[in-house]
């Protein structure tokens, strides 16, 4: 007889609905492939509807290998566009469990070569994007009590660099805001948290680590080395989403978790 404590064991998000904005490429596609391994069905809601890095789109590729996954156009700076995202999800995938608000852009100017205009450009995807697309889906966790909202944020959001002022603005608001939301939402037991990686090998940071000058300066300031390799992978990212995503963290929230390889220790 099965002992009921090791019964069937099965996808961790099996029947849960997820929406991954930004998740054509590079971390939120590591992230939306994950989730869909773990059982999740996914919506996709990206400005682009093939990777940056080339290859077939993720719902594509979700759905070849025996998932369930659409894609919406989307851009998260735009408030009607981020609520066309959520409800085509809820209408098509039957119901939203897991937000994850990934897209970002990021901006490499001093900040006396920075226009009001480029750093608000900047925030208004990174933040706002983030604050709608955790405002849509909590009108329907809320209704649910229950719900996982997870914000990329970055190392940046608690050290800095030159030349990255509305980015480091940006990130660092990011934290803030999920402080926020898992404070204000906790009493109807949605959890609200951030993963925060650091130099991440996706095309967003292909001018640091695509030459030489670039990855030497990031293996400079990595001191974790795994099978020769320094760089986080989008995939590594990916398992900390399915666990935040997961009854695993039930217990966890307003945390902004560092996967940086070592980058905020020295
Ligand atoms: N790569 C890194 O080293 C790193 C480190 C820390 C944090 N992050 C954060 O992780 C997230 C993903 O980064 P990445 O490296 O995968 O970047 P990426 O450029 O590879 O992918 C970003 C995706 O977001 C989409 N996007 C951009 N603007 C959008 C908009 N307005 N609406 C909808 N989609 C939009 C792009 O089309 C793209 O598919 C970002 O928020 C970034 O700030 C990245």
């Amino acid at each position: 007889m099965v002992n009921p404590e090791m019964a069937e064991v099965k996808g961790k998000l099996e029947n849960r609905v997820a929406i991954v904005t930004g998740g054509n490429s590079g971390i939120g596609r590591g992230i939306a492939l994950a989730l869909a391994k773990e059982g999740a069905s996914v919506a996709i809601g990206d400005i682009v509807d093939t990777p940056r890095e080339g290859g077939k789109d993720t719902a594509s590729v979700i759905r070849d290998n025996g998932g369930k996954a659409i894609f919406v156009k989307t851009d998260v700076s735009d408030e009607k566009s981020v609520e066309n995202l959520v409800e085509s999800a809820v209408k098509e995938l039957g119901s939203l469990d897991i937000m994850v608000n990934n897209a970002g852009i990021t901006l490499m100017k001093s900040a006396l070569d920075t226009s009001g205009d480029e750093f608000l450009n900047v925030l208004s995807v990174n933040v706002k994007g983030a604050f709608l697309g955790s405002k849509y889906a909590l009108k329907h966790m809320v209704r649910a009590q229950k719900g996982k909202i997870i914000n990329l944020a970055s190392n940046f959001s608690y050290n800095a660099l030159p030349n990255l002022s509305a980015y480091v603005t940006s990130k660092t608001a990011v934290l803030g805001l999920t402080r926020a939301l898992a404070v204000e939402y906790a009493p109807v037991g949605i959890n609200v948290n951030a993963i925060c990686p650091g130099a991440t090998k996706t095309e967003f940071t292909r001018p640091f680590w695509g030459n030489k000058e670039g990855l030497s300066e990031l293996k400079s300031r990595t001191p974790l080395m795994k099978n020769g390799e320094f760089l986080v992978k989008p995939e590594d990212l990916g398992k900390l989403a399915v666990f935040l995503a997961s009854d695993d963290s039930d217990m966890i929230t307003g945390e902004g978790i560092l996967v940086d390889a070592g980058w905020s220790a020295m």
